[in-house]
């Protein structure tokens, strides 16, 4: 493929601006990411991630009445429908959670209440991401309860997000801190500007689909390797890895060899994911409660090796790899947390989208044969 050579054209359209937003903000230079103007920074270390969806959703905080009528719908919406449960029952053994979702959410759309309503109607569309947002720890649990050959736990009412979801993973409510750091992955994961899924979730809306259309294309545009999925597999390296000792060899070895290095680089951030160093101080604070500082130990030499020889600093899932790890995650499930917290930027994007909707359609550099005579199908 020739591709560079084109004017006007960056392939994986870097550098290109692809529409415009009031949802959230990368500065570069600083590496601060801003979600309608509030550093995500003070929103996961002082707020709560219902707050964040909140404002994702609607645009302003919430003040305490306006959250504790969003947390009580929140509640009243957590279950999920038999028929969800039985699509999830019926997947293959072996299938990634990540695909359940995608069959959870598409079978879930038909029993929403506002599921023939208007794609562009705006109040119908946010309830819908409330109820999205809602079912998602229950989805997300289920579906992994089911790949265990178990069933899932029922969702208990008065619980957030975070704690139900580990409540209904574990059986049980976990400590104040486990579910303090989880609340906190949970706002680091909601919102990214136009990160691939985000963006295949608007392009699907704006053809005039639904919002869970959209969601279902988000989590597949999530799973891979490149986006969401580096999670899971920066765990596996982790563990691959295994030592401290082993870390700067192991790190030598798969750079001399030009393998990508999960967990590390961006798109976007250059000098570093400001997510990456927050989430970082939580981690290796879990290592330290835990008396396991092994992984911020392996973390710490692999960083500092990235900076000296390739000036490519960890984003975000590097530290929630190990985080979740320490926390007794199941690492299958990392990469469906992202979704779990996801939803809530995905669903604000499709409807923004919506609110003022233009098809997204771009054009393309055709450099295959031309001119070609058709030889009927006898003679060839
Ligand atoms: C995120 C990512 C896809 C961004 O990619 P991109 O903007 O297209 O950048 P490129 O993949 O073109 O990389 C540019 C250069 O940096 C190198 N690079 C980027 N990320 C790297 C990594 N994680 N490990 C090793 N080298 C890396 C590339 O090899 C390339 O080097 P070259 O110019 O010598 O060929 C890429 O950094 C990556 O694959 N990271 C690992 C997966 C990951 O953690 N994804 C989660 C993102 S939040």
């Amino acid at each position: 493929m020739s591709e560079t050579t084109y004017p006007n054209y960056s392939p994986g359209l870097q550098g290109v601006i692809g529409g415009v937003t009031s949802i959230s903000k990368i500065t570069v230079e600083e590496s601060r990411l801003e979600y309608r103007g509030y550093n995500v920074h003070d929103l996961a270390s002082q707020g709560s991630f219902e707050e964040t969806a909140y404002l994702l959703l609607k645009g302003e905080l919430p003040n305490a009445a306006e959250l504790a009528e969003f947390n009580k719908t929140l509640d009243s919406e957590r279950s999920i429908p038999t028929e969800v449960i039985t699509a999830l029952k019926s997947c293959a053994k072996g299938t990634h959670p990540m695909d359940m979702l995608k069959a959870a959410y598409s079978v879930l759309s038909g029993f929403d209440p506002d599921y023939n309503a208007d794609p562009t109607d705006h109040d119908a569309n946010i309830r819908k991401a409330i109820r999205i947002l809602a079912k998602a720890p229950t989805i997300v649990t289920a579906a992994y309860q089911i790949s265990q050959g178990k069933e899932p736990i029922a969702p208990k009412a008065g619980l957030r997000t975070a704690s139900n979801f580990l409540y209904m993973l574990h059986g049980s409510e976990q400590d104040d801190y486990t579910e303090l750091v989880m609340d906190a992955s949970l706002t680091l994961y909601a919102e990214h500007t136009y990160n691939a899924s985000t963006f295949a979730c608007r392009v699907c809306v704006a053809t005039l689909s639904d919002i869970y259309s959209g969601i279902v294309t988000g989590i597949g545009t999530l799973k891979g390797p490149l986006h969401g999925g580096a999670n899971e597999e920066a765990m596996a390296m982790l563990m691959e890895i295994g030592t401290p000792e082993n870390a700067e060899p192991w790190l030598r070895d798969a750079l001399a060899t030009k393998k990508k290095i999960m967990g590390f680089g961006h798109r976007e951030y250059k000098v570093g994911d400001g997510r990456a160093i927050y989430l970082t101080e939580v981690a290796k604070e879990i290592g330290r409660r835990k008396g396991n500082t092994k992984w911020g130990d392996i973390a710490d030499i692999m960083e500092k090796i990235m900076r000296e020889e390739k000036n490519i600093y960890p984003n975000v899932d590097f530290p929630a790899a190990y985080a979740y790890y320490l926390l007794g995650i199941p690492i299958e499930l990392y990469t469906p947390i992202f979704v779990m917290a996801r939803v809530s930027g995905w669903s604000a994007h499709a409807i923004e989208q919506l609110d003022n909707n233009r098809l997204i359609r771009p054009s393309c550099i055709y450099e295959g044969k031309l001119d070609l005579k058709y030889v009927p199908i006898q003679d060839r």
